[in-house]
């Protein structure tokens, strides 16, 4: 079992920013991802279909054989995480906009968070978010559009700028010094967010959280891999391969496609 794969789903290819995390942290593990990138945005739908798609994308993964699933995904998440965990008996890692390291290190007592409508309507973010920021200012963003951009290979697009301008205007009014990036797919943002934030903002993501977390979930069910075999990375997409291929720089053979 510890040879098996490490299994993660996103909506698309944003959870690829998570897969680069956890490959650096664990170069010893095999991996397979699920871009379910037909069925994306997730952050539009309500509770019951992105647990509908959380199903499909675990059921897959278990059949692939993963040892370990990483929900690469804030609003399958924030929706879905304590339902996959009630049903299926594999561990599952998943991942939340950072609110508090974003909380403890603001000096203006103002904190942006970007992420889908799906995350931050989610009880979830809600109970972390009273959690940490009673005392701050919170401007919470949806960022509608950004995923549908990004999975039609828009990522540098004058549309994309222009809608980022929009979602960081009422930040920047607030003077947040902390920007929390609370979609895997937002990763992919970070060089035109550089062009377009003032200096003195700190973009936060949990990526390298999520990986230790994977890392710590693997050792406590002794499923680290002990095998000499070598490594594969196995990725399969129900959308486009030249996307995905793009984002990472990823041979696009090596992407199958999925139904
Ligand atoms: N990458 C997903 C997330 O982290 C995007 C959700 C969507 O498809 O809207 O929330």
């Amino acid at each position: 079992m510890s040879s098996n794969p490490i299994g993660l789903f996103d909506s698309g290819a944003g959870g690829l920013s998570i897969w680069k995390e956890i490959t650096t942290l664990l170069p010893d593990e095999s991996t397979v991802y699920i871009s379910d990138a037909k069925y994306a945005p997730y952050g539009t739908k309500g509770e019951g279909a992105i647990l509908i798609r959380s199903k499909i994308n675990t059921e897959l993964l278990l059949k692939k054989g993963a040892k370990a699933i990483v929900v690469a995904c804030n609003t399958a998440t924030t929706n879905a995480i304590s339902h996959l965990r009630a049903q299926y008996k594999v561990p599952f890692i998943g991942i939340e906009p950072a609110i508090k390291p974003a909380a403890f290190k603001t000096k203006t007592n103002a904190i942006g968070i970007l992420a889908t409508k799906g995350t931050l309507s989610s009880t979830l973010f809600h109970e972390t978010s009273k959690r940490y920021t009673s005392n701050l200012n919170v401007v919470e963003q949806e960022g509608n559009g950004i995923v549908e951009l990004i999975e039609a290979g828009a990522l540098f697009s004058e549309e994309m700028e222009q809608l980022l301008k929009a979602y960081l205007k009422p930040m920047l009014e607030a003077k947040i010094d902390n920007l929390v990036l609370g979609c895997t797919h937002y990763h992919f943002l970070i060089p035109v967010l550089k062009k377009l934030l003032p200096e003195g903002i700190t973009i936060i993501e949990s990526g390298p959280a999520v990986a230790k977390q994977t890392k710590a979930i693997l050792e406590k069910y002794n499923l680290l891999n002990s095998s000499q075999q070598s490594v594969n990375y196995s990725f399969f997409t129900n959308g486009s391969t030249g996307v995905m291929a793009n984002l990472m720089n990823l041979e696009k053979r090596t992407i199958k496609k999925l139904d």
